[in-house]
């Protein structure tokens, strides 16, 4: 289906064939992470932002894991058996490529190349011209060499570094292997490649000797940034990258005016909203959609996962908070752990080693300190003593604990789910409550305490 402003005549390929050897690992080196997105992901994400009437992915290597692990999406996808070369991996693609328009190759391994960089490929390109992307490198080893006429500067080929000369291995401009071509052409262009190089490999990058045999038009364009054109070859790579792409989005935030205290130590693998006044201190990890609510503090260390924070909540350091919706001037931690399907209304205090696990807790209630409480509904003005336990779990099925509003619940107490902690109850310390309890009563349930005088303690022997 066409959509408004889809651009009908653009198809996309992505190179993901390669083995990836220096990752060393069993899994494809496209499927590896970077913000919590696979790299070829990240390409994808930005291939999409374009508009383009196909996406196609050119696997090869451990191509069905890459095609199960991205599952679909409306891509399509084309199998290059052997790894013959970039030339060779589009020549499997080709079926793919219509007879008109432009087909713009991206690279499964590189993905951080910024959008605007390939709207701005795209907007100097006219019809019957190439693109090409090129950068320069103050260590330009390993990449193909971007050749210019010594009188006109216009680009005459491209020579990879292990077909180059001397002197050609002196140029600093190399090719970043992302172009832009008339499909006409490569329709013509890509059944004259030949694998007559020191590589033995069929070039992508001998269509630009081709065009500009044929006197084509070659638009060159640089990124604003290096990085968008870095590709990941082994995990020292990917980790720069992934500091890059962080820092990016830590500059992004301040720019909204979130505070950061170190902009270098925080960790964004999915969206992060931020509302006015919020600060974060060192160390946090945002995973999947964290929405974040004017004055939200963020203590250091805590790990956040799909979570809503309503405004002037603090979570203090160390707290793991996942699939959970905070209220606003709620307070958490620190050592807190809010499991998924909890929702905490306005001014919950959470303290230290408390695990909440799908509750849901009232107005104004406070579970301070090494409690559990899971299954249960919770009501306003609710104080759970210190090591207080629900015991939602009979080995078999999981059970509810409801506690009304103003319940005091002595430490050290369990209840026994199912269970109905009535509106105005006291529990006394150490109880174990099996159950229901009546409103407004002191409920407890303990032996008699008892003294044995003239006891005498065992001795060693
Ligand atoms: C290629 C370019 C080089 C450029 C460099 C930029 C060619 C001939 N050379 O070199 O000019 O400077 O990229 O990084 O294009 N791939 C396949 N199938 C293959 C071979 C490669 O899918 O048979 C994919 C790889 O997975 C990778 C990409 O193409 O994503 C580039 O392959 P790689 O071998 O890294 O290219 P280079 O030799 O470095
Ligand atoms: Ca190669």
């Amino acid at each position: 289906m066409q959509t408004q402003n889809e651009n009908m005549s653009l198809t996309i390929i992505i190179l993901a064939a390669g083995a990836g050897k220096r990752m060393k690992s069993s899994k494809a080196k496209v499927l590896h992470s970077l913000g919590g997105r696979t790299m070829l992901q990240h390409v994808i994400d930005t291939s999409r932002k374009l508009n383009p009437k196909k996406i196609c992915v050119v696997i090869g290597h451990c191509g069905d894991q890459v095609r199960q692990e991205i599952n679909d999406q409306g891509l399509c996808w084309a199998k290059q058996e052997q790894q013959l070369g970039t030339g060779h991996a589009l020549m499997q693609a080709q079926h793919e490529i219509a007879s008109d328009g432009m087909t713009l190759i991206l690279y499964g391994d590189v993905p951080l190349t910024r959008v605007e960089t390939l709207r701005n490929l795209l907007s100097e390109v006219g019809d019957k011209q190439c693109g090409l992307l090129t950068v320069n490198l103050n260590d330009p080893t390993g990449y193909g060499r971007i050749i210019r006429d010594i009188k006109t500067k216009a680009i005459t080929s491209i020579v990879e570094h292990k077909d180059a000369s001397e002197f050609q291995r002196d140029i600093c401009e190399v090719n970043t292997g992302i172009m832009l071509v008339p499909n006409e052409y490569l329709h013509q262009w890509l059944p004259r490649l030949t694998n007559e190089n020191t590589q033995g490999e069929y070039y992508l990058t001998d269509v630009i000797a081709l065009a500009v045999k044929e006197n084509i038009q070659i638009k060159i364009v640089q990124p604003s940034y290096v990085y968008e054109v870095l590709g990941v070859n082994d995990k020292k790579q990917l980790a720069d990258l992934e500091r890059i792409f962080q820092l990016e989005n830590a500059n992004e935030l301040m720019k909204q005016g979130v505070s950061l205290a170190d902009p270098a130590r925080i960790d964004i693998r999915g969206s992060l909203l931020c509302d006015q006044d919020v600060s974060i201190d060192i160390n946090c990890i945002f995973e999947g959609t964290v929405e974040l609510q004017s004055n939200v503090k963020i203590g250091a260390h805590c790990f956040l996962k799909n979570v809503k924070i309503a405004s002037d909540s603090t979570i203090q350091p160390y707290s793991h908070i996942e699939n959970a919706e905070i209220g606003r001037d709620c307070k958490i931690g620190p050592f807190a752990r809010i499991r998924p399907g909890t929702k905490l209304m306005k001014s919950v205090h959470v303290g230290n080693f408390v695990e909440v696990k799908n509750s849901q807790i009232g107005n104004g209630s406070k579970a301070n300190h090494l409690s559990y409480l899971g299954d249960s509904i919770v009501g306003a003005n609710v104080n759970v003593g210190a090591g207080t336990i629900t015991c939602n779990y009979d080995g078999a099925n999981k059970h509810q604990t409801v506690i009304e509003d103003d319940v005091f619940i002595g430490s050290d107490t369990q209840l026994v789910a199912p269970i109905r902690i009535s509106k105005g109850t006291t529990i006394g310390a150490g109880s174990t409550i099996t159950r229901d309890t009546p409103e407004n009563a002191l409920t407890l349930s303990r032996t008699k305490q008892i003294s044995i005088t003239g006891w005498k303690r065992p001795r060693k022997s």
